[in-house]
């Protein structure tokens, strides 16, 4: 429901218009604020304002096109349109890995704010930053306005919200966190903007500077550490003939732990989480603490051998010999629902196939003309039968609903070896083995085809139920289904 802006609603800017500004300024109008984005990037600006979003996000660019059309939102490269129209100024810039040291880049965000005390800032404005950034860098900024643009104040207002389900994660937030410096006007300001989710019920911490830049950081840790935590445990799991899925399960029913973010498979990827991780590290260094955060090097070590130990699988299940071989891999965004391709662990799986001399065949819904551009050497299929055709590997790296949906039935007779390698966790293992195929996955028991049992003489099915058993059990135990 779109509540109509009136004349003491806060008027919005929003700096930057990447993933995180463009749906914070799209879901800004979508809450009936008048909004206009910023950024340096005159191409970006000409797209947006053109409604078209430059990037993929379900829902985004019907609701971008919504709020032209009403006159609600508009994009300028300027600031300084920024400072005249608005009084509510949300920052959402990068804050990219520094190649040298894993620390946060902020060059952005400090350009960003000197963009604002440039174009005029002063009594009145509220800055708002919401890019992820290290822990201390809202109180230098509140300094620096202080000086140089007495009488605004600022906000740290962290953003949780993750691609593929971006729309809906701004405007129902599982919380709200606004870190404030006491005595302002900033809580009564952002708790105006967020009235709809507040009204719903979303929580709101109101805290200091440090706690909300914090809160970021220490959500995407600990997100990072589940997830590197379950595939720890699938490499325990290879050693011992342990089934991984069934132990994230058995301990997801505890509800102290839950079953999310437990699912074993190649690893976190995105602009995110990897960064993130390294980010805190180097700025808990900073801080004098690196030793705290010194587990989270080892999620991160987990995370990159993941990668690693999908390679080495593809190359064992092709019996050693990867060269020239035929591979297909469906997926290359590190996520459904996703163009993104910055740290992805599919696509990196894939060119480590390549790399190894295989004949790899990549396809993804969203993500085949970013892969493409970043390795014009990859070969990438306009469809999942073009990278499914004629492979002797195939290998689901990004868990899109089509691959996962996928009729194992359907493809067999376009593979020349029915071997399917679940980069995801996300096949019915024994859907697969029913099709015929030989299934495969870190953390599990390898898994042959199932194949009907020949009908005993009496007639009667040896097994009751499906008909159906392994080709061969003892293979099934271990990793021996190579040259099936
Ligand atoms: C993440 C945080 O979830 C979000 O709150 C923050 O604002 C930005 O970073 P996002 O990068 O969109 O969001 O991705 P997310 O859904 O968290 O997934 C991250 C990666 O972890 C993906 O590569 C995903 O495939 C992987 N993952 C997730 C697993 O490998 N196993 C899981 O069980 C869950």
């Amino acid at each position: 429901m779109v509540s109509v802006s009136g004349p003491t609603d806060p008027r919005i800017s929003v700096i930057g218009t990447g993933y995180l500004g463009t749906t914070h300024a799209v879901c800004m109008a979508e809450l009936g604020f008048e909004v206009v984005g910023v950024d340096v990037d005159a191409e970006r600006v000409r797209r947006l304002a053109a409604g078209e979003v430059p990037f993929f996000e379900p829902g985004l660019e019907a609701l971008l096109r919504k709020h032209l059309e009403a006159g609600r939102l508009s994009f300028t490269g300027s600031p300084a349109a920024a400072v005249d129209q608005a009084d509510v100024h949300f920052v959402c810039v990068g804050t990219p890995q520094r190649p040298d040291s894993g620390a946060a880049d902020v060059r952005h965000v400090d350009a960003a704010v000197s963009g604002l005390v440039t174009a005029g800032l002063g009594p009145g404005d509220l800055v708002v930053g919401k890019s992820t950034v290290p822990a201390g860098t809202a109180s230098r900024l509140a300094a620096r306005l202080a000086a140089a643009a007495p009488g605004a104040e600022l906000a740290w207002n962290p953003e949780f919200l993750r691609e593929g389900i971006a729309v809906d994660d701004t405007l129902h937030p599982d919380r709200i966190v606004l870190g404030v410096a006491p005595g302002g006007t900033a809580e009564a300001r952002l708790r105006a903007v967020y009235a709809r989710m507040t009204d719903a019920g979303t929580p709101v911490i109101v805290t200091d500077y440090a706690t909300a830049e914090l809160v970021k950081v220490a959500a995407n840790a600990f997100l990072a550490t589940k997830i590197s935590f379950v595939n720890a445990m699938a490499e325990v799991c290879d050693a011992t003939g342990a089934d991984v899925a069934e132990l994230a399960a058995a301990l997801g029913h505890d509800p102290r732990i839950g079953p999310r973010f437990l699912r074993a498979g190649i690893g976190f990827g995105g602009g995110c989480l990897p960064k993130d991780i390294r980010a805190f590290q180097a700025r808990a260094r900073e801080l004098g603490v690196g030793p705290a955060l010194g587990f989270l090097a080892e999620v991160d070590a987990v995370n990159m051998r993941a990668r690693d130990r999908a390679v080495a699988l593809a190359h064992e299940v092709l019996g050693g010999q990867p060269a020239n071989r035929a591979v297909g891999v469906l997926g290359a965004a590190f996520k459904p629902n996703s163009d993104d391709i910055r740290d992805s662990p599919a696509l990196d799986v894939a060119v480590a196939l390549r790399r190894a001399g295989c004949h790899v065949s990549v396809y993804d819904p969203a993500a085949a003309a970013n892969a493409q551009d970043r390795h014009p050497d990859l070969h990438v299929a306009g469809s999942v039968m073009g990278a499914v055709t004629g492979a002797e590997l195939l290998l689901v790296l990004t868990e899109w609903p089509e691959f996962r949906e996928l009729d194992p039935a359907l493809i067999r007779p376009h593979v020349t070896r029915p071997v399917v390698l679940d980069g995801r966790g996300a096949l019915d293992a024994r859907r697969w083995q029913e099709a015929g195929w030989a299934y495969h996955a870190l953390g599990r028991p390898a898994r042959g085809p199932l194949v009907p049992r020949e009908r005993p003489p009496s007639g009667g099915d040896l097994h009751e139920g499906t008909g159906l058993d392994l080709v061969n059990e003892a293979a099934d135990r271990g990793r021996g289904l190579q040259e099936r």
